[in-house]
């Protein structure tokens, strides 16, 4: 008989866990150490290459992204470096899209070309740009999607589908989604990379990243990460432990309140747009049922009155918290223009669809109807 396979949440608090003999610990202990004495049974060496408090959050990953092996970095910028630096080299050439998180961008528009490698950006949503772009010299594709901040969307399957026939490597950046909702190894692609800053963790108490994939590739990428140095310390590495159990019962909650502030707010006078994967306007709705389960924590609205009326709103919130990153469990709002995208030229966020009046909120766990009475309050400020 085949063996039966454990659901999301069980995975999530058990995967990678095991009670130690000799005390009987429950909680994964906190191995805060650098070094291990030679010999031991677990092959521990140092910390900077492994160490074992890290290797239960790694095993936990691993399995609930459905990848072989799992590597946790220092941030998830260390995450996506290690990745796309070690599939490409000087001369190299790497296609992306336009609409990436601000220090993606800035990786792959500044620091890559000026180490020799050749960085094509394409329109988000427009695949003929991608397709063009793509030849037998393309070492790497690296996609996000639900895009930062305004979640346009990327067909995964397409793009594993044109990156395999030129052999490319394909990265998903699956910060936004989470593997609750989307699971892009499911759908043929190589890696996954997550700024693990934000929900795979989901207190705003840790700064971490993750790559995640066929065993092989992973350990390329810990081999480039453990050369750089972009370690996460053990503490962070059992806090981001402990977050990762209760995944799947925040990101449902998540889900469940972003689509009724996002309800909400698509009926308010104030709010000229709203962008939301679940709500049936957004452009690429057919595609989000295609390739998530569920439509995430994150939404973009744009609010009457430009940057004026923005900062009124994000002024006088007193639920929700003016901040810049996401994925926790309070709610988090944020000016893309004043944030995220702060360095990001102007024709740039035109072209990407980020106005100054835009926002981006990323929902908790809060009651809803708490937000929506924050929300509604605060937009009586907007012109
Ligand atoms: C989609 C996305 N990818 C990557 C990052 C970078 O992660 P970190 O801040 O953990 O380095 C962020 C941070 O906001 C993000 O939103």
């Amino acid at each position: 008989m085949a063996e039966r396979r454990e659901g999301f949440t069980t995975r999530a608090v058990h995967a990678g866990e095991t009670i130690d003999p000799e005390t009987g610990a429950v909680a994964t202990p906190i191995y805060q150490t650098s070094t291990f004495r030679q010999g031991n049974r677990g092959n521990y060496l140092y910390t900077r290459f492994s160490n074992p408090t890290i290797k239960v959050a790694e095993d936990k990953i691993a399995s609930l992204e459905e990848g072989d092996a799992a590597l946790i970095t220092s941030s998830g910028m260390a995450a996506i470096s290690a990745s796309v630096m070690t599939f490409l080299n000087s001369g190299g050439r790497l296609v992306s899209i336009t609409d990436l998180y601000g220090t993606t961008l800035k990786l792959f528009s500044q620091f890559l070309p000026g180490h020799g490698i050749n960085v094509s950006l394409v329109d988000t949503t427009d695949f003929d740009q991608m397709r063009e772009a793509v030849d037998k010299n393309t070492g790497v594709i690296f996609i996000e999607t639900p895009t930062n901040p305004v979640l346009k969307l990327v067909d995964i399957e397409a793009v594993v589908e044109l990156g395999r026939r030129h052999g490319a490597t394909i990265i998903v950046d699956n910060t936004f989604a989470t593997p609750y909702n989307q699971r892009p190894l499911e759908l043929g692609a190589d890696l996954v990379v997550h700024s693990a800053t934000k929900y795979l963790n989901g207190f705003c108490d840790v700064v971490a990243g993750a790559v995640v994939g066929k065993r092989e590739l992973v350990e390329k990428v810990r081999e480039t990460a453990s050369t750089l140095g972009s370690t996460l310390d053990p503490f962070a590495g059992y806090l981001l432990n402990r977050g990762l159990k209760t995944l799947g019962l925040r990101v449902e909650r998540h889900n469940l309140t972003a689509m009724e502030v996002a309800r909400f707010l698509e009926e308010h006078p104030k709010v000229l747009r709203v962008s939301y994967p679940g709500l049936p306007s957004h452009p690429q709705h057919q595609l989000a049922r295609r390739q998530m389960r569920g439509f995430g924590g994150m939404l973009a609205f744009e609010v009457s009155g430009g940057l004026r009326g923005a900062g009124a709103v994000m002024d006088n919130l007193r639920t929700c918290i003016p901040a810049a990153s996401l994925g926790g469990v309070e709610s988090l709002i944020s000016m893309p223009v004043t944030s995220s995208h702060k360095n990001v030229p102007r024709e740039h966020l035109e072209r990407a669809g980020i106005t100054e009046g835009t926002l981006r909120l990323s929902l908790g766990i809060e009651d809803a109807a708490d937000i929506i009475a924050d929300l509604e309050q605060a937009l009586s400020y907007a012109p």
